[in-house]
């Protein structure tokens, strides 16, 4: 057996590479290699040898096999990101930044189940028992019947949970302070990490318990070792939006058992997190209408039509290289879309500062939100508002066409629900018969026009003087 090396493992993506250099030579991210013993290969003489093998068994694709049964929570929008609910034996991973409500709500979860009846223990490597029980009692919870544990080992978890009856849920808070005893690396390192959620995710389909692992996520939006995570198990849930905010929105970015994308949306409370069963009108609640700088665009998250406002600062800079801010977006989508406006609608972009947010703290991933936040900005650039009570939806392209989107349908219903008039929309082959009217928009200068005029090539300023 060759004597044990030792290598330098990048703790972001876990590649492993015999020097160590300043930059992972797999994910590109700085000061991320750590020195590790390599576990020592133990492969026995002639094992890799055919002869005398019983094999692989082939079978066919058709089955009696169902749909595993699944847990529900009751907490719906919890269900709702999950596709339904827990499901029997699956890994779930809960990712969020420190103190954005990942215990509280798995806390709510564990306690929902254990009261419906379910075996849950809940294992903490971050509290103290004491900790756990406050913030119990903080929820009222204090008398459901969860099995709470302090441990960092995950063989002596295991030793617990895996006996005669094993739990329907196993929680572990968090799956960064967990390790396996017997394995070098400390800790929290990627192997430690990567070791103790391959043990526990086997318990998981081995007795049928589910697993929920939470996990920290860095300053850079990934869980501390987070694609060696991702994908050894089904279901990964991120926490998004900032603790400043009010609302907790949380989305499936991985699920093996449901629609990817799903969101549920809290509210942070006194007593913890609160189902948001209408987000539309909550994100919407604080909007005043006839501002410049603001569209409402309606969206898509999942399955599931969200209504939110996009708004947009467009500004004089001071700084030769103009401030470019986004919140909840993407920022190389608005450079583009700043781009196609100052190209295809002669829009001066360049000298400003241009700052976007998508209000409530949702992140809006879709392409079907160019339009409106196009809408956002030349309404801020032109200083007049968006026509009233209207949504807007539709893709952009390069060349400054607007491109049709998914489920256009489910989106005029939602903005007609919420007492929405009309919507700016992307040319359609057939449009819905309904209340709703619609303005149909080919080019991005069709949009432009619409808001009204914005004098070509010329500062606000200048345009308010002339
Ligand atoms: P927590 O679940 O401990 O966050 P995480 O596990 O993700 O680090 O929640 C942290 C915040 O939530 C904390 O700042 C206090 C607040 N909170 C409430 O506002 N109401 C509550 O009922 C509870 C339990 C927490
Ligand atoms: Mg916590």
């Amino acid at each position: 057996m060759a004597k044990p090396r030792n290598v330098f493992v990048c703790q972001s993506c876990g590649n492993v590479q015999p020097k160590w250099t300043g930059r992972c030579e797999a994910c590109l991210e700085w000061n991320t290699l750590q020195e590790e013993r390599e576990a020592a290969e133990a492969r026995p003489k002639g094992a890799a040898s055919a002869r005398g093998r019983a094999g692989l068994v082939l079978s066919g694709m058709k089955g009696t096999e169902r749909m595993p049964p699944r847990l529900a929570t009751g907490i719906e929008e919890l269900d709702r990101a999950l596709g339904g609910g827990i499901v029997k034996g699956s890994a779930m991973l809960l990712g969020g930044d420190p103190g954005i409500g990942k215990s509280t709500l798995t806390l709510q979860a564990a306690a929902a189940l254990a009261t419906a009846g379910r075996g849950v223990v809940y294992v903490t490597g971050e509290e103290s028992a004491e900790q756990i029980r406050l913030r119990a009692q903080r929820l009222g919870l204090e008398d459901t019947p969860i099995g709470l544990g302090v441990a960092t080992s995950v063989q002596d978890i295991l030793a617990t949970v895996d006996g005669p009856t094993a739990p329907d849920l196993l929680v572990i808070d968090s799956i960064q302070t967990m390790h396996v005893e017997g394995l070098e690396p400390a800790p929290g390192t990627v192997t430690q990490l990567r070791a103790a959620s391959h043990d526990l995710i086997r318990f998981a389909k081995k007795r049928g318990t589910a697993v929920l692992l939470i996990g920290h996520v860095t300053k850079e939006g990934q869980i501390a070792g987070p694609r060696v995570l991702e994908h050894m198990v089904d279901t990964v849930l991120y926490f998004e939006g900032e603790r400043g905010h009010q609302f907790r929105i949380i989305r499936a970015v991985k699920n093996r058992f449901g629609p990817a994308n799903e969101i549920g949306v809290f509210e942070m409370r006194e007593a913890g997190l609160h189902p948001v069963g209408n987000p539309s009108a909550l994100f919407l609640a604080d909007r005043e209408e006839g501002i410049a700088g603001a569209a409402v665009f309606a969206g898509i998250e999942g399955t599931r039509p969200i209504l939110v406002e996009v708004q947009a600062l467009v500004a004089p800079s001071p700084l030769a290289t103009p401030r470019r801010a986004v919140v909840g977006w993407d920022g190389n989508r608005l450079a583009m879309i700043l781009a196609v406006l100052e190209a295809r609608c002669g829009l001066v972009m360049s000298g400003r500062d241009v700052y976007l947010n998508v209000a409530g703290g949702l992140k809006v991933g879709e392409p079907g939100a160019d339009l409106a936040v196009a809408a956002a900005l030349v309404s801020s650039l032109a200083d007049r508002p968006v026509p009233g009570q209207t949504v807007v939806f539709g893709e952009v392209g390069l060349a400054g066409e607007v491109r049709p989107v998914a489920q256009t349908d489910a989106r005029l219903r939602e903005a007609q629900k919420l007492g929405f008039k009309r919507a700016v929309v992307p040319r359609m082959a057939k449009p819905p018969k309904g209340g709703i009217a619609l303005v149909e928009t080919t080019r991005l200068a069709d949009l432009v026009a619409l808001i009204g005029p914005v004098r070509r090539g010329r500062r606000r300023e200048e345009a308010l003087d002339a």
